[in-house]
């Protein structure tokens, strides 16, 4: 793999660029970005000095017919859901594999159904990576023994709720100890709060499906971390997990953890060890 694009250029694109091409093992040469025309210009040179070589060809595109046309190997987004519907069918029906960030989008069975389709045809991958999470690669192996239950936790200080539903169901600025706002299934989760749906999603989709794992969100006026919890019962292991996620300097909103889970994908399509 050569030839690398990226749909957006926000918090988790930059630090997966920085990241990416100074790996001794990549083989990349080729970066093509697609970004929203009329977001701020980002120079091709600006790119390049961001992947710490200027070895590497990059090119900037608003249109994502263009870009697709340069042929890339992989195209990975870091959008946004709403970038997933529009450009996941035109990626795949290319034949090209999709890597994607935004995988609360998946709530969308419509969408699902319709891009899994597309894929299966057009003999494409769609890559779902464990982003902000960890342990996916022991839950899918559980899923093969039989799956009993998967529950997960989200945590958060009450600010990082805001601006959410969250708000419509406790007063955070008076929460004085954690509050449960929410307990359903993922795909309640991810429709009613689809800016955090991406770790019950992702959860979901390597077991359970998103209509049998259980979510509970919580603000938490003690902490001031980003916690995710989970649990397994099956009929091979039970396991419990909690990852205490730093946050993006470049989006609060975002887990630092996940650009780097997009390194980790994207290297182990074309490292020798794969891990
Ligand atoms: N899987 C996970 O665990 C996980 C964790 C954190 C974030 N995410 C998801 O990753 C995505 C990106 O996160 P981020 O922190 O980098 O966001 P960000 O807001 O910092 O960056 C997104 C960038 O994409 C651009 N963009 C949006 N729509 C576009 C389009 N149609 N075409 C081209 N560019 C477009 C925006 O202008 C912005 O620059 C979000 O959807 C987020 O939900 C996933």
């Amino acid at each position: 793999m050569q030839h690398l694009a990226l749909i957006g250029f926000g918090a988790i694109a930059r630090t997966f660029v920085t990241t990416l091409f100074v790996q001794p093992e990549t083989r990349l040469n080729r970066l093509s970005l697609l970004v929203r025309s009329g977001s701020p210009d980002e120079s091709e040179e600006q790119v390049r000095k961001l992947c710490g070589s200027h070895m590497i060809d990059v090119k900037v595109f608003t249109d994502m017919a263009e870009m697709l046309a340069s042929h890339p190997d992989l195209v990975v987004e870091c959008a946004g859901q709403q970038a997933v519907a529009e450009h996941g069918a035109a990626v795949l029906t290319e034949g090209i594999d999709l890597l994607i960030a935004s995988v609360g989008v998946f709530a969308d069975q419509d969408l699902f159904n319709r891009l899994k389709t597309i894929a299966a045809r057009k003999g494409a991958q769609i890559i779902l990576p464990a982003g902000a999470i960890g342990g996916i690669d022991a839950l899918v192996a559980a899923r093969l023994s039989g799956l009993k239950a998967v529950r997960y936790a989200g945590r958060k200080p009450p600010g990082a709720w805001k601006g959410t539903d969250a708000e419509n169901r406790v007063d955070l600025d008076a929460l004085k100890e954690e509050a449960v706002f929410f307990e359903g299934t993922a795909r309640e989760a991810a429709r009613i709060f689809p800016k955090n749906a991406n770790v019950a999603a992702t959860l979901a989709l390597a077991g359970l499906g998103m209509d049998h794992t259980h979510v509970r969100l919580i603000a938490d006026p003690n902490t001031n971390e980003n916690t995710h919890e989970y649990q397994v019962k099956s009929n091979a292991v039970d396991y419990d997990m909690r990852l205490v996620g730093k946050v993006s300097a470049l989006n609060p909103r975002t887990s630092l953890s996940t650009a780097f889970s997009l390194v980790r994908t994207v290297l182990n399509r074309s490292d020798v060890i794969v891990i």
